[in-house]
């Protein structure tokens, strides 16, 4: 401890959490074996199923972005809200519930009542992103979890951007969300995992022109052209390395072979060409990156000291 006067101790424990406060310290004394019970549950997930570290980075990502970083895409439905999940971004999409309910249960195991949801998105992110090969960062924690669920905002175009979204659309987005166009650019490279249904590709590998056409025809062969026909067919979003954290999404960019017309945007003669080619040729500049801006969107709108709850079980209010 750098110094024990009392105004320096009186702002250590009173001062709001996430602002300067890193893993080590927040759950220290409440939940020392916390790290290492997530990791274990991710762990053993990812071993399952490669794709479930995608879809849980993915969670972390829909929670921030839904009026901030408080778990409130975890509730189900109750009497008094609609669950986010059926919402836009989420039907038949969203993934991994399962897994935040096994996590929350062995924390809960070892420190009752005392481990946000909200702080166990945020690890499973890193530790899913880690797992895969990704950089390591210390998640800031102290976060707590909401009251209600946001179905409405959930649902609205312009908070969760959809697939077919322009670069302005996105940038706009993310603007609203405090986000620069750098963060854009870099949290976009989540997509390096993870895959993406025929319903949302088929305008692109069909109609749009900016896409490499051996690319959309081997795609095409499994995504039929006609609505309702496969539209849960998969295909990776990262067709050189699906379950790897790498910047190789960037150089697929480069070579117009984006699954989603909105990745592509990111790429097509626009303002952010220039740093698509940066990541696409410096795997370190995109995970340096990466990690300060999804440390900056883990900020976004999060509830402390004694606002909202920390939710026992994380589908449903205390
Ligand atoms: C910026 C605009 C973004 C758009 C328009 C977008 C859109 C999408 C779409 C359409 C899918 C496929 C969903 C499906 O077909 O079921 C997807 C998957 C995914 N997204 Fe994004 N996304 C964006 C940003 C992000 C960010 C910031 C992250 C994380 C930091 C992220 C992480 C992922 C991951 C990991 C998957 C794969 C999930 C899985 O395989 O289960 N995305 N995204
Ligand atoms: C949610 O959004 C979709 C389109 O984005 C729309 O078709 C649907 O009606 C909306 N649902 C509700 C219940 O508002
Ligand atoms: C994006 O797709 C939705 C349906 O999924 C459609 O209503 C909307 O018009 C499309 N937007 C653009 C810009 O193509």
């Amino acid at each position: 401890m750098a110094s024990s006067s009392p105004i320096f101790l009186a702002l250590f424990v009173f001062l709001p959490l996430l602002i300067g406060s890193s893993e080590a310290n927040f759950y220290y004394e409440s939940c020392p074996q916390l790290l290492s019970t997530v990791r274990g549950v991710v762990q053993a997930a990812i071993n399952k199923e490669a794709r479930m570290g995608a879809s849980l980075l993915r969670l972390h990502f829909h929670d921030c972005f839904v009026n901030g970083c408080d778990a409130s895409n975890l509730l189900d439905d109750s009497s008094s809200f609609k669950s986010e999940k059926g919402a836009a971004p989420n039907r038949n999409s969203a993934r991994g519930f399962e897994v935040i309910d096994q996590i929350k249960s062995a924390v809960e195991k070892v420190c009752p009542g005392v481990v946000s949801c909200a702080d166990i998105l945020a690890i499973t992110a890193r530790d899913s992103v880690v797992i895969l090969g990704g950089p390591e960062w210390e998640v800031k924690l102290g976060r707590r979890d909401s009251l209600t669920a946001y179905f409405a905002l959930a649902n609205a175009t312009n908070t969760i951007p959809a697939a077919n979204a322009s670069l302005s659309a996105l940038l706009s987005s993310f603007q609203n969300h405090g986000l620069s166009t750098r963060d854009l650019v870099a949290l976009y490279g989540a997509h390096t995992i993870g895959v993406a249904r025929c319903t949302n590709i088929r305008q692109h590998i069909y109609q749009d022109k900016n896409i490499d056409t051996s690319f959309a025809r081997s795609n095409q062969g499994k995504c039929p052209q006609k609505n309702g026909n496969g539209d849960n067919n998969l295909a990776p979003l990262d067709a050189q390395t699906p379950t790897r954290f790498d910047n190789s999404y960037f150089k697929t960019l480069v070579n117009k072979q984006a699954i989603l017309h909105s990745d592509q945007e990111l790429y097509n003669g626009g303002t952010t060409d220039m740093l698509v080619r940066t990541y696409a040729s410096n795997p370190n500049a995109f995970l340096s990156d990466f990690t300060a801006s999804i440390i900056k969107m883990g900020d976004i709108k999060v509830l402390t000291g004694s606002q909202g709850q920390i939710r026992k079980n994380c589908r449903r209010l205390n």
